[in-house]
């Protein structure tokens, strides 16, 4: 197993051997997993290409790491715990064995549709075990896995299904929420009729016994695949480098861009830091509850943990079903010893009263952690207080989906927290903070652009099927760094508080959005000409969407408010539905054409008295007639 810190002084002597000599000290790490064949070089990089490779021309496969090496010591330990949405039906928990045995059958089925390596599989799934099983039986055969989040609509499925190219998609009937069964297969036949033209297979997996239309060109029920199946599986033999997973993520400009990850790196790195974030031990019941549709379902609920051989719980439902003291119900249910989860749910849960938490033993939970967005200090004083009680230490760790794993973070038990700070950087993670020309600023008490200035083993690969976009996003603001997108602050002691982007991405209840994405989607309306849309800051959702729309013909209904919602539902989902629409005369421009979302974003967050300058504008009239139909 890669090391688990446990003090203060450890902490600093690995960082510091991780400074001083990155290579041996992920060789070190590294060499605590299975290799087919081990590794001859530990890294090659550069980061103007940008070209990284970690653990070069060993060979491997993440499952065996996930599954089979653990077989002989916790083989009858459980591995996955899963607590369904109705709090009444019967948790389904698989040990080590029956995973393995699950994977191997599911990787068989995938087999016997097709599905070789190198393939790409979009999953498009409620949170129930199929989905876990599903991802690692892709991964046991060299296929790689695309999840989509279920909430997306049948468009963006399409459009993600269309840019990787993918041979198949695995989905359910229906998906329970709630109090809703909500069609999935439905959505799937929806893309598929839209585009989808790469798809040979639709693998349903029967999760309620819902009705579904069905193709027999097409459509194929996951436990006829399955039946007969051996539980044997040899692991396809992969490269350190061969990709693992394509996640879709969004940015400032244009379509979500698939992120790769690789096979080595990405195992080492997320078993590292799932051990020091968690400190998990043996025995612990670990529980995050995200969805698999984004990086920390990946990296926290399916491969962190079980390369570390830990017990990960996974939760179908929503924390407000039946009742606001879901969560606080299944932590006392399954005595969880972890928690994970985001501020846009602490602050939800909080504003429904303390009696919820109060009602609910929490004495097992020994840390507990936020991810996702900045975590305001109400809300970490209130997860302090009332769920950690005092005595929880919270990690607040900043991460993205293009770093592959949490890399600033206050290790629990080791080093100091302080609310809304994600503190230290994790061994192996080399942060800056840097001016708009790329100067590091090595002082304390300065704010400036979060960079990286050194590679860790899950860093993006590269955006699948275009490698420019990747060089441009990531790698050519500052030479010879990775630039976040994230702006931050550091205290007088030098720990780091991520504050929020700086570029044109909003982080919506933690969901990741492009403003540009949005635009695009109301534009489709026939009647709207141009819209604009920033964030403004939301009490529970931490930014809400505020879209500025011209109307073709002076509409300014509320009708036509709801066909943008809809157009918006249609085209990304519900997720991207704006808060708030407001219809103007105009938008305010530079001369260049430019809109200036700097003065829409004041605006919107009642900051509109304090614009400065803005008579370089090409129509500054327009100013006081947006700001005098502000809706906030
Ligand atoms: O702005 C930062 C914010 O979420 C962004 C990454 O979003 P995504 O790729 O969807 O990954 C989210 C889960 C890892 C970052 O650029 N963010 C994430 N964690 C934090 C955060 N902002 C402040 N504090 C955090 N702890």
């Amino acid at each position: 197993m890669t090391t688990q810190i446990t003090s203060l002084s450890q902490y600093k002597e690995e960082y510091k051997k991780s400074v001083d000599n990155p290579e041996a000290f992920w060789k070190e790490q590294a060499e605590t997993f299975t290799w087919t064949k081990p590794f001859d070089k530990t890294l090659e990089w550069n980061f103007d290409e940008p070209d990284v490779k970690w653990f070069l021309n060993g060979k491997m496969n993440i499952t065996v790491n996930c599954l089979d090496r653990h077989i002989e010591k916790r083989g009858d330990q459980t591995a996955i715990l899963w607590e369904p949405n109705d709090p009444k039906a019967e948790v389904q928990e698989y040990t080590y064995k029956e995973l393995l045995a699950a994977v191997n059958r599911c990787a068989n089925g995938l087999k016997s549709k097709g599905i070789k390596k190198g393939d790409r599989v979009i999953f498009y799934m409620p949170m129930v075990p199929e989905l876990a099983i599903g991802l690692l039986a892709c991964a046991r055969i060299g296929a790689i896995h695309s999840v989509v989040f279920a909430g997306f609509s049948a468009q963006a499925l399409a459009d993600r299904v269309d840019d990787a190219q993918a041979k198949m998609i695995v989905c359910s009937d229906y998906n329970n929420r709630g109090n809703k069964n909500i069609p999935v297969k439905s959505v799937v036949d929806q893309a598929m009729d839209i585009g989808c033209n790469s798809i040979e297979t639709v693998l349903v997996h029967n999760n309620t016994d819902g009705d579904v239309e069905w193709s027999d060109d097409a459509d194929v029920w996951w436990h006829e695949i399955i039946a007969g199946q051996s539980d044997i599986c040899e692991p396809e033999i992969m490269d350190s480098e061969d990709m693992l997973f394509i996640l879709y993520t969004s940015g400032s400009t244009g379509k979500p861009k698939g992120v790769v990850h690789t096979c080595g790196g990405y195992m080492v790195y997320t078993c590292y830091s799932f051990r020091n974030v968690f400190q998990y031990k043996d025995g612990d019941i670990y529980w995050c509850t995200a969805d698999i549709g984004w990086i920390t379902g990946h990296s926290y609920i399916v491969y962190g943990p079980l390369l570390a051989g830990a017990t990960t719980m996974m939760f179908e439902g929503v924390p407000t079903f039946p009742d606001a003291g879901r969560f606080w119900e299944i932590c006392e249910k399954h005595k969880v010893n972890q928690f994970y989860t985001a501020p846009t749910a602490i602050r939800a849960l909080m504003a429904k009263g303390d009696h919820w938490p109060a009602k609910y033993d929490l004495s097992s939970i020994k840390m507990l952690g936020s991810v996702g967005e900045p975590i305001n200090e109400e809300a970490w004083e209130w997860y302090d207080k009332h769920i950690g009680k005092g005595n929880a230490p919270i990690a607040d760790t900043w991460w993205q989906t293009e770093t592959g794993g949490i890399m600033i973070t206050p290790i629990p038990g080791v080093t100091d927290t302080k609310p809304t700070y994600a503190s230290y950087p994790l061994p192996g993670i080399q942060p800056v903070l840097v001016d708009t020309e790329g100067n590091i600023k090595e002082e304390n008490n300065v704010e400036g652009l979060l960079c990286i200035k050194f590679p860790w083993p899950s860093i993006i690969r590269t955006t699948y099927g275009d490698h420019e976009r990747c060089k441009n996003v990531y790698f050519s603001a500052f030479k010879g760094m990775y630039f976040t997108g994230d702006g931050a602050r550091k205290d007088e002691a030098g720990r780091i508080r991520v504050i929020g982007r700086v570029d044109d991405v909003i982080n919506v209840s933690g969901h990741r959005m492009g403003t540009a994405e949005v635009e695009n989607a109301i534009n489709e309306h026939p009647n709207v000409i141009e819209s604009a849309v920033v964030g403004y800051p939301h009490d529970i959702k931490g930014q809400g969407i505020y879209a500025y729309v011209i109307s073709q013909n002076q509409q300014t209904d509320d009708t036509f408010r709801k066909e943008i919602l809809d157009v918006v539902k249609r085209e990304i989902g519900p997720i991207a539905k704006p808060d708030m629409i407001q219809f103007v005369n105009g938008l305010p421009k530079t001369r260049s054409g430019k809109i200036m979302r700097r003065i829409l974003r004041k605006i919107a967050s009642k900051d509109g008295d304090n614009l400065g300058d803005i008579s370089t504008l090409l129509n500054p009239e327009i100013v006081a007639d947006v700001k005098d139909g502000a809706l906030v």
